[in-house]
């Protein structure tokens, strides 16, 4: 799927990130499996990841980066009328966590669902809120993506333990006068959802007990090093735009290798790109917020400037997001 905007200009009027207070480092992960830290920096780049605490769920650490990107924005939950939660851990299946959410910011007269696309759900999520602004359905929307991954990792499986983090993100996004949105692209590929899966997790196989994630990284990375890469020269295409435009570049932080071979391969400068994942890890659906979150307070996101946004996942799923960046001007 891949659309740019019709002239409806959204874009995003608050930001915020929350993560987890507990840090582990590689060290850490050491008492519990047999990895060491050279090896996780040098195949990942990840040198640190926080995990939430054993009483902390989803909205725990969603909650305070949503109440921070409404204040960002100037608004308060009663303000917003659309509620979108991109995650793969929420609370629980229902009570859905963006209906605790909505409930908690005072967000009462908002139509509030959680979404399910894998690492890429913030980008669905903005996708679908950018398209609920434009047709009229909503004026104002908070979209939050978050995981707290640590839940449904095999604490003994090499193999994922050292590459996931926990964390989220929210926007608040509202109708703008200058730049917004300019398009998207959205995919998905089922036939290659079992490299990347939790089995004991829906209808399939719920009476088993395994429900823990399972991958098989060498095709993940295979995967992302194309997708990233083909998702954003398509919505380039499409949005009339070169790589040269691009000011700030968010690819999904999953791997510092990942994002270092798209980069390169689309011909991005290192200085335009946002990396982040030594300190927080790949927390799925938070990624991509968290990064941009950072870049922001970096000083990196200024009025005009071109954002490009590329996540991938589980699914397998990609997407992609164009922006010119608005700079908030108090509400
Ligand atoms: N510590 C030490 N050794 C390890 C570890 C570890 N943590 N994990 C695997 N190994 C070993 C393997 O057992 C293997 O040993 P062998 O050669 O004796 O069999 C060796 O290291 C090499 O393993 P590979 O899997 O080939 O290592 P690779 O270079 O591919 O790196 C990695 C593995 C980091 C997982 C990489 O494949 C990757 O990043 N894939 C993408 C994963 C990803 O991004 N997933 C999520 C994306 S979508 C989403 O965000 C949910």
């Amino acid at each position: 799927m891949i659309g740019s905007a019709n002239g409806a200009r959204v874009g995003i009027t608050g930001l915020a990130a929350h993560v987890p207070e507990r840090v582990y480092t590689n060290a850490d992960l050491e008492q519990f499996v047999d990895t060491t830290d050279e090896w996780i920096v040098e195949r990942t780049g990840i040198r640190e990841r926080r995990f939430a605490e054993k009483h902390e769920a989803l909205t725990d650490i969603a909650l305070p980066a949503a109440q921070e990107a409404l204040e960002k924005a100037g608004l308060q939950g009663k303000d917003i009328d659309l509620l979108i939660c991109a995650t793969v851990t929420p609370d629980m299946m229902f009570p859905t966590s963006s209906a605790i959410m909505a409930d908690r910011l005072g967000a009462a007269e908002a139509g509030a669902y959680d979404l399910l696309a894998g690492c890429t759900g913030f980008m669905y999520a903005l996708a679908q809120a950018y398209g609920m602004l434009a047709a009229g359905l909503s004026q104002r929307a908070l979209v939050v993506g978050g995981d707290v991954l640590s839940k449904i990792l095999d604490w003994s499986d090499r193999s994922t333990l050292v590459i996931f983090g926990d964390g989220a993100g929210a926007v608040v996004l509202e109708r703008v006068e200058r730049g917004g949105f300019l398009g998207f692209e959205l995919g998905a590929d089922g036939a290659g959802g079992g490299n990347l899966w939790l089995p004991g997790s829906g209808s399939r196989h719920f009476d088993e007990p395994d429900s823990f994630v399972k991958m098989n990284g060498r095709e993940v990375f295979k995967f992302a090093t194309r997708v990233l890469v083909s998702s954003a020269e398509k919505l380039l295409a499409e949005c009339g735009k070169t790589v040269a435009d691009i000011d700030v570049y968010v690819p999904h932080q999953a791997n510092r290798r990942i994002i270092d071979h798209a980069a390169g391969k689309l011909g991005i400068p290192e200085e335009k790109v946002v990396v982040n994942v030594d300190r927080y890890g790949n927390t799925s659906s938070g990624s991509i917020p968290l990064a941009l979150a950072e870049a922001e307070a970096d000083g990196r996101l200024r009025e005009g400037e071109l954002v490009l946004m590329t996540g991938m996942g589980a699914g397998l799923t990609w997407g992609s997001a164009l922006i010119e960046w608005t700079e908030r001007t108090a509400a």
